[in-house]
């Protein structure tokens, strides 16, 4: 049997890194257009950098929980016929030891240079000046992370959609499902005659589709998933 496995921000929900759209979510208080844009970055890449370091810190002071954990049986479990794709960019799945992992919006602990081109992790939590300087050239430096209106990392979405399109059972934990072309991926199981599961305390626009709902939080519906499969 082939699995793939999407998750969204409700994975980490209960490692304390807040969702975008639920109840405290981050847009409910902060506005995306203002810091997750490339507009944004070019007219204050500071004020876009201090957000990043605050989420950054918040992170660092989580741990992967159950959910996250259970994943990583999973992997073990079914190896190369186990795909896990995530939008989130919190590193908690590397942590948790999920090898066999696709991130489609990127990573908060990596940076990009805008002038050198340079990809690496950086793990502070605090620069010295904002926006920080690139270590190789000390050009402008930004999160590797996917902003609204960029596209996403070409080998991962391709990877996905294969995935998406070939696998048994497409499996959607913690996420709205509202930002594309992700929210596509479990429609396109579907129609590929895979079974949907949903793991998800509320119901989304994933929920009609669905062959199998969890309504649940990750950590202890996750275990249950290892039950069903
Ligand atoms: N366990 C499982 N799901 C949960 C939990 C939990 N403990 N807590 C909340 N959820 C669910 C919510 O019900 C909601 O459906 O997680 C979902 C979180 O949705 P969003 O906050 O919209 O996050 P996500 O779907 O990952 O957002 C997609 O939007 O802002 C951009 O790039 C950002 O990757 C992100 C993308």
């Amino acid at each position: 049997m082939k699995l793939a496995v999407l998750t969204g921000a409700g994975i980490s929900a209960e490692s304390g890194v807040p969702t975008f759209r639920g109840q405290g979510g981050l847009w409910k208080s902060y506005r995306p257009e203002e810091l997750a844009t490339p507009q944004a970055f070019r007219r204050n890449p500071a004020l876009v950098w201090e957000w990043y370091l605050w989420r950054r810190s918040v992170i660092a002071k989580a741990e992967p929980n159950a959910g996250h954990i259970a994943l990583v049986e999973l992997e073990r479990k079914y190896t190369e016929n186990f795909l896990l794709i995530t939008q989130n960019v919190d590193g908690l799945h590397q942590r948790a030891g999920s090898k066999r992992l696709v991130e489609l919006h990127g990573n908060i602990w990596r940076v990009k240079c805008l002038s050198c081109g340079v990809v690496y992790y950086d793990y502070s939590v605090s620069y010295a000046q904002l926006p920080p300087a690139c270590k190789e050239c000390g050009g402008l430096i930004r999160p590797d992370v996917v902003w609204f209106g960029e596209a996403l990392p070409e080998d991962a979405l391709e990877l996905a959609i294969r995935w998406a399109r070939s696998c048994d059972v497409f499996v959607v934990i913690g996420t709205s499902a509202v930002v594309y072309p992700a929210g596509e991926l479990p429609y396109l199981a579907k129609e590929h005659g895979a079974k949907v599961i949903e793991i998800n305390p509320e119901s989304t626009p994933v929920s009609p589709i669905a062959d199998v709902i969890i309504r649940e939080p990750a950590s202890s519906g996750v275990k249950k998933l290892l039950e069903v499969l």
